[in-house]
């Protein structure tokens, strides 16, 4: 099959960039996306000329390295499906493919495709972890867990951390990815002891990082690959407006 990519393009975060157009022939249908990308390059080697940066690193779906805008929406056309998950015959022969960096302004684009995501690991920092003295492992039934518990922290422990929910979102909010980190380790008889402390500071990093403000609009849902639900923002605010109310 045959395609125009518009690619955009930009040397680092204190230049501007601009689309360029490449017309690529011979793709296969079955080719992944990301296999178009590095055929792309391919040609651009070939040609002397410098290649698009992109990230990328499992392309199974489940490392959250990759990660662009397709046509304007953040993974392309499908719902919960990573980029590098997607297939070139998910576009017609013949077709235009725009393709663009997440843009947020908590994401500052490092090159061409290639976003600055530590905006999400300085709020991982802040409590996405148990503090304990483990010793040696412990038996693994010595704390019995509810299956519907471990089922629902299963949920949202499955957030791969790719970015997709800022980069869809028309504020740019983190809130899916913050819920999502919050939720599951305070849904945990492992995670309470310090569930206040970790809600309290993994929101504060969210409010200090250059994110939007969630308005409930649903696009992060739409987007995410591992399907993670907007009950969980709200699940995040009602626990932290009953860990404002009674401490
Ligand atoms: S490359 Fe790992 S999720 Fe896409």
């Amino acid at each position: 099959m045959d395609v125009t990519f518009k690619i955009w393009r930009q040397a680092d975060s204190h230049t501007s960039g601009e689309f360029k157009t490449y017309k690529l022939s011979g793709l296969l249908e079955d080719m992944s996306f990301l296999e178009a990308l590095d055929y792309l390059n391919e040609q651009l080697v070939l040609d002397g000329q410098e290649v698009v940066a992109f990230e990328s690193d499992c392309r199974e779906g489940i490392c959250g390295q990759c990660g662009v805008v397709i046509n304007g929406e953040a993974h392309g056309p499908h719902a919960h499906m990573s980029t590098c998950q997607l297939h070139m015959r998910s576009f017609k022969d013949g077709a235009t493919i725009v393709v663009e960096p997440w843009r947020a302004a908590a994401f500052p684009v490092v090159k061409d495709l290639v976003v600055n995501r530590s905006a999400l690991d300085r709020i991982i920092e802040q409590g996405a972890y148990i503090t304990a003295k483990t010793g040696t492992a412990p038996e693994a039934n010595a704390i019995l867990i509810p299956k519907k518990v471990a089922d629902a922290a299963m949920d949202v422990a499955a957030c791969i951390g790719c970015g997709a929910c800022v980069a869809a979102c028309k504020n740019a909010s983190a809130a899916l990815f913050t819920a999502a980190k919050i939720n599951h380790l305070n849904k945990l008889p492992q995670g309470q002891p310090e569930a206040h402390e970790r809600l309290m500071a993994m929101t504060k990093q969210m409010a200090l990082e250059n994110f939007g403000s969630c308005s409930f609009t649903g696009a992060c849902e739409v987007v995410c690959p591992a399907g993670i639900s907007m009950s969980s923002i709200a699940e995040m605010h009602k626990r932290y407006l009953q860990a404002k109310l009674f401490g």
